[in-house]
């Protein structure tokens, strides 16, 4: 009796404990400037994008320095602009990118803006495989794959650049979402992909591109 309520404790302080690292939501705010870096990343698993904003939604974040009428409207947000950190970040552990990126129309004249990003770190395993290379998913015995997403293309210019030449590796604009990891892998214990165009068809000629999985591994439901 006196055991199974200690246990039950544990695992109550385990559970949490594990909520806590890995499903808390971290925040990440640049200040609008050409040349600032936004940078999100997981120490374990994937970035899940939450919310993005770019605009204003207080008058405290990044005003240092800045007048009155620079910081007064709150309520300035671009439109699209999750839509545009999760084509680039989702499913990855690393992600930076410019704000420039996002700067695309101004949705409020003469107000200074921010980027700002909340996201999650999901527990998943994280591959990725240059073009011509090939992914290996693999889980323990008795398990199997769960793909949360996939993307064969390219997102940004760090990642497969080796003695690349640079005009294979600017256009960052190659996000491509595919389902044919899922379709093959899903349900195995393991799994093999190659990342050419021959199997997922070329989102970007003459980009060198890779492919990037995020899968989680499970015990089969019966
Ligand atoms: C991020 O989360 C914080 C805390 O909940 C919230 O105040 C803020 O508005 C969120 N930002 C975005 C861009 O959704």
């Amino acid at each position: 009796m006196h055991n199974s309520r200690l246990t039950g404790r544990l695992l109550l302080a385990v559970t949490l404990f594990l909520m806590e690292t890995v499903v808390s939501t971290k925040t990440v705010t640049t200040c609008d400037n050409s040349y600032n870096v936004h940078r999100l990343s997981c120490d374990f698993g994937v970035i899940g994008v939450q919310s993005a904003l770019y605009g204003r939604a207080d008058s405290e974040t990044c005003s240092e320095g800045r007048p009155a009428n620079q910081i007064s409207d709150t309520s300035c947000s671009q439109q699209g602009t999750t839509d545009v950190i999760r084509t680039r970040c989702d499913g990855k552990s690393v992600c930076e990118l410019n704000v420039k990126v996002v700067r695309t129309s101004d949705p409020c004249a003469g107000t200074y803006k921010y980027l700002q990003t909340n996201y999650t770190c999901l527990p998943a395993i994280q591959v990725t495989a240059c073009e011509f290379s090939v992914a290996h998913l693999y889980c323990d015995v008795g398990q199997v794959i769960l793909v949360y997403g996939a993307d064969y293309g390219r997102r940004d210019q760090t990642t497969c650049i080796y003695k690349r030449p640079e005009s294979q590796i600017t256009n960052v604009d190659c996000s491509n979402p595919t389902k044919k990891v899922a379709e093959s892998c899903n349900g195995k214990n393991s799994c093999i992909i190659n990342a050419n165009n021959a199997f997922f068809g070329d989102p970007c000629q003459g980009t060198y591109k890779y492919l990037e999985v995020a899968y989680v591994c499970e015990y089969p439901t019966v």
